[in-house]
């Protein structure tokens, strides 16, 4: 066992990924990890087959205090990058929509290459056992895991964030940060369903209903599908929102985001005998709530005024969130290791030589469709050029 030119802690996609290529360039590497085995979020992500990336990726794509971190290492490592690799393992894929890659099979083929690209840079993965003391003197990092002790000039925090604890999900990435001195970017639950009031229960009732939607927060807008849930909202477009939602602030809903101006007025000349239940044109269910919240029924017997009225309501129907589900449903955690002490090129630590924080740990999170698991291979790779 040892010597180790590295430790890294997490055998996720970010820990795994630094991993085999640091190991492939000849650094002698140990991953270890309190999970029995490695890459479980892999193997759930995407319905079982991993979104890996998309092709889409751009920083602006990604939520950081710094907006300006994670350019160097997406340029660097980018998703032609990670699909080339994809395709030397012969593992099929497809893009699913808003250019989400997937595997045709299944995730586990994501996790079989990464430890095939680790058994070929022989890398050590040391599963199952808890992470223990850390020690850092004479430029040399200990950590404790089980019942031993690994040491190397090299460690890297790859134990993403607290998303799922069930999973064996923690937050010691910034309990080991901190005790290093860097800061944290206070970290929340994000691409997460987020739950309504009382007041806004009538909704309740529409568990289950879907729609193409736009929906908002603040200054940032997804067009996608709306899921109405037995407590609040969900579907793509509520969790990309969610990232970006403050208490207190409303989301509010676009119903019929291709509508042109005066579709109403203009349904009530066409359609005079129809209601606004029908001229909504959504499920059922939910054009009724909307129709009666709305207070109009037949077309004809409501005036232009109203109907321009109801329009502008059916745009940017507020709802007022009191929460999120939390970590336990929630696929992302916005903020982190704060990235103003890591270098964007390397992950590392400046005022900590030989620290770095890779993957989710890091204050920066991507949007839903595979940005995510694309910073944590670029964040893995940028790493481990330098390790
Ligand atoms: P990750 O969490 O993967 O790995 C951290 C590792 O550290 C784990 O192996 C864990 O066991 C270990 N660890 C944690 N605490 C520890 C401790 N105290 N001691 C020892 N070890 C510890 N993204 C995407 O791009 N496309 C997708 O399809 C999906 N789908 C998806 C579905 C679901 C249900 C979830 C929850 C998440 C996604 N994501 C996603 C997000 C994606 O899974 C996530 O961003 C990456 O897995 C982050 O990779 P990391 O390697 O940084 O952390």
């Amino acid at each position: 066992m040892g010597p180790y030119d590295a430790i890294i802690l997490g055998a996720g996609g970010a820990g795994l990924m630094a991993a085999g290529v640091a190991g492939q360039r000849g650094r002698r590497v140990v991953v270890l990890d309190h999970a029995e085995a490695a890459g479980k979020k892999i193997l759930i992500s995407g319905g079982g087959r991993c979104n890996f990336t998309n092709l889409d990726v751009a920083p602006d794509r990604y939520l950081s205090a710094n907006p300006h971190f994670a350019k160097s290492a997406l340029g660097r490592y980018t998703a032609r990058d990670f699909v080339a690799l994809v395709e030397r393992h012969g593992i099929a894929w497809h893009e699913k929509t808003l250019g989400q890659l997937f595997c045709d099979r299944s995730a586990r083929e994501i996790v079989a290459m990464l430890l095939g690209e680790c058994e070929l840079g022989g890398v050590d993965i040391r599963l199952g056992a808890p992470l223990g003391e850390i020690g850092h003197a004479d430029a040399r990092f200990t950590v404790r895991h089980g019942e031993r002790t690994y040491a190397a000039p090299a460690l890297v925090i790859a134990t993403g964030g607290p998303s799922i604890p069930k999973m064996g999900a923690t937050g010691i990435a910034y309990d080991i940060a901190r005790r290093f001195g860097l800061k944290i970017v206070e970290p929340r639950p994000a691409l997460v369903p987020l739950t309504l009031p009382g007041d806004e229960a009538l909704f309740r009732a529409l568990s289950g209903v879907a729609t193409p939607v736009v929906a908002r927060a603040g200054a940032t807008s997804f067009a996608e599908a709306a899921l109405f849930t037995h407590r609040g909202l969900s579907g793509p477009a509520i969790l990309q929102v969610s990232s970006y939602w403050r208490h207190g602030e409303p989301v509010t809903i676009d119903f019929r985001p291709d509508a042109q101006p005066g579709w109403l007025a203009a349904a009530k000349r066409t359609r005079s005998r129809a209601t606004l239940a029908t001229a909504l044109e959504l499920p059922t269910r939910l054009a009724g709530v909307l129709a009666e919240r709305l207070g109009i029924d037949v077309l004809a017997a409501a005036t232009d005024r109203a109907l321009a009225e109801a329009e502008r309501r059916l745009a940017a129907w507020p709802f007022h969130p009191d929460g999120t589900e939390g970590y336990a449903k929630a696929e992302v955690t916005v903020g982190g290791i704060a990235t103003a002490a890591l270098s964007s090129k390397t992950m590392e630590a400046r005022a900590v030589p030989g620290l770095y924080a890779i993957g989710e740990a890091v204050d920066v999170t991507g949007w839903l469709g595979g940005y995510n698991f694309q910073w944590a291979w670029s964040s893995g790779w940028a790493a481990a050029q330098a390790l």
